[in-house]
């Protein structure tokens, strides 16, 4: 069992890093092998829509994307921390999420090769806001569950959370929990 996070903060160690490792923590006590990739320290660039991927499933931009693809194949759950930027997810989730089109063919459907490994693999979301009302994050929640659903993967669930300083989420037992609970869930059948 190999639950992957995806941390798409570039405060490493802030609120969304933090939620993500008592998230791992849940999975690896429930027995999954975990690895976090933390996307500001990877070269990503945004997808070019040049279709190259259409046809070969593989994605022509040469940065360190099509090993995450693999990772992301290979993982039985993928469990996503962000922060609200504006409204929306950070720059760095949104070009990992765009250049998930490498997954599709010219139709928008999932690669044959790529279906198996697709279909059912288990997917969840944390995002953090400074905002006291956690919902503002809302439109995240939109772009993942929705790319789930045409994705053909399992939702787990969210765990929103509000903080603004770096670290101030420590404090935030509830949300801890619920992110423990989330790592958990990724590594259960
Ligand atoms: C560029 C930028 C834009 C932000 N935009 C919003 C926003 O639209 N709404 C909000 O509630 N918080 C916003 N915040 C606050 C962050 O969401 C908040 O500080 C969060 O705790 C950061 O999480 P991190 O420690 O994981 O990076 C913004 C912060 C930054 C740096």
């Amino acid at each position: 069992m190999k639950v992957l996070g995806i941390l798409g903060s570039p405060r490493v160690g802030g609120n969304s890093d933090l939620l993500l490792d008592q998230a791992l923590a849940g999975a690896k006590d429930a027995g999954a092998e975990v690895e976090k990739i933390i996307l500001c320290q990877k070269k990503i660039s945004g997808c070019l829509n040049c279709e190259k991927c259409n046809e070969s499933g593989i994605c022509a931009i040469k940065d360190d994307m099509p090993e995450i693809h693999k990772k992301i194949l290979e993982a039985d759950a993928v469990i996503h921390s962000v922060p609200l930027y504006f409204w929306a997810m950070t720059s760095q989730m949104k070009a990992y999420l765009d250049r998930w089109c490498a997954f599709y063919d010219a139709d928008w459907r999932l690669h044959k090769a790529y279906y198996p490994k697709m279909k059912g693999k288990r997917i969840g979301l944390i995002t953090v806001c400074g905002d006291p009302n956690v919902s503002t994050a809302d439109p995240i929640v939109h772009s993942f569950k929705t790319t789930a659903d045409f994705t053909k993967l399992k939702w787990i669930g969210t765990v929103m959370a509000s903080a603004s300083s770096k670290g101030e989420i420590v404090k935030n037992d509830k949300a801890k929990k619920q992110a423990y609970q989330l790592g958990k869930k990724g590594a259960t059948l």
